[in-house]
């Protein structure tokens, strides 16, 4: 069986890509202050935002992007297979990809140099495209009806744990960390220019405008599910159902409208409300 889950300090996660001792090297992983942390809950533009660093890194030039898979060029830490991948690689800085949340690894990162990129989309077209996902991905536990797996993603006992404590974890460091960048999807839909301009200023690698263009040509949306090396087509189908659906889904804002109900839409905003009190983050909803 495929869909297994390791629980990890009360969390879930996929047993195919995490052991207990995979996801303890990770809490206590120790950073380099050259490395590039990408930061985000599952379907908040992880994939995205890693080309655009590729992208970036490689100052416009889509050789890296085109040849190397995206787990391979920017590794999740928390996944079995990270040290061996991270320890193969040559590729400077160090690119490296995480859905813990902020109370597993603020140790870690504590008094370090690295340069977070937090990553975070609007909970309901999260919640859309995860579900979405459940669907195609054999290593997930079954997606049920919507109306069920929206009460696990509200209650928290999805995999990778509650959106609300992963938003509101990293979101709280942006005051007390200056090497830490919060992007949200929605930016990048509306500005994908602007938004790689922040990043790669974040990064220090300010780009001239020729090459701002092509970091720009080659994330957007068409070449991305057309590039086998962030599309994932290259994982096996017994364990990505290609035939149920694609990876690269539909890649917009506002989706949610065709999945939610209104009493549903209502009932996420009020539960937003009263989890989100403390946090003063607006969210783009179409
Ligand atoms: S994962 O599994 O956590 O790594 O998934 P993640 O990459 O965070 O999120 C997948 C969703 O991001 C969309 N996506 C994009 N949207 C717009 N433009 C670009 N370039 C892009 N790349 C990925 C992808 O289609 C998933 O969203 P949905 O809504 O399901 O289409």
């Amino acid at each position: 069986r495929l869909d297994v889950t390791e629980v990890f300090h009360g969390i879930s996660f996929p047993g195919h890509l995490h052991t207990q001792e995979s996801l303890q090297q990770a809490v206590e992983f120790q950073f380099k202050d050259t490395d590039i942390l990408i930061v985000s809950y599952p379907k908040s533009g992880t994939t995205w935002m890693q080309e655009i660093v590729t992208l970036v890194s490689s100052r416009g030039d889509p050789h890296l992007s085109k040849s190397v898979p995206n787990w391979v060029r920017a590794p999740w830490l928390e996944q079995y297979y990270f040290a061996e991948v991270l320890k193969a690689s040559s590729i400077t800085p160090r690119v490296i990809t995480t859905h813990l949340p902020h109370h597993l690894l603020g140790r870690s990162l504590h008094g370090s140099k690295v340069k977070v990129i937090y990553v975070s989309r609007n909970p309901k077209d999260v919640v859309v495209s995860f579900y979405h996902f459940h669907k195609i991905a054999n290593f997930l536990p079954e997606a049920g009806s919507f109306a069920e797996f929206l009460n696990r993603f509200l209650e928290g006992t999805l995999h990778f744990g509650s959106w609300f404590d992963h938003v509101k974890g990293w979101a709280s460091q942006t005051a007390t960390l200056n090497n830490l960048l919060h992007v949200t999807y929605e930016e990048m839909s509306v500005d994908l220019h602007g938004a790689i301009k922040r990043v790669s200023s974040f990064l220090q690698c300010p780009l001239v405008e020729e090459e701002l263009s092509s970091c720009v040509k080659h994330c957007n949306f068409s070449n991305m599910k057309d590039n086998k090396m962030v599309n994932y087509s290259l994982i096996a189908e017994e364990i990505l159902d290609h035939s149920k659906g694609s990876f690269m889904r539909k890649g917009k804002i506002g989706d949610w409208k065709n999945t939610f109900t209104e009493e549903q839409s209502r009932y996420l905003e009020s539960v937003l409300r009263s989890e989100m009190q403390d946090c003063n983050l607006e969210f783009v909803w179409e």
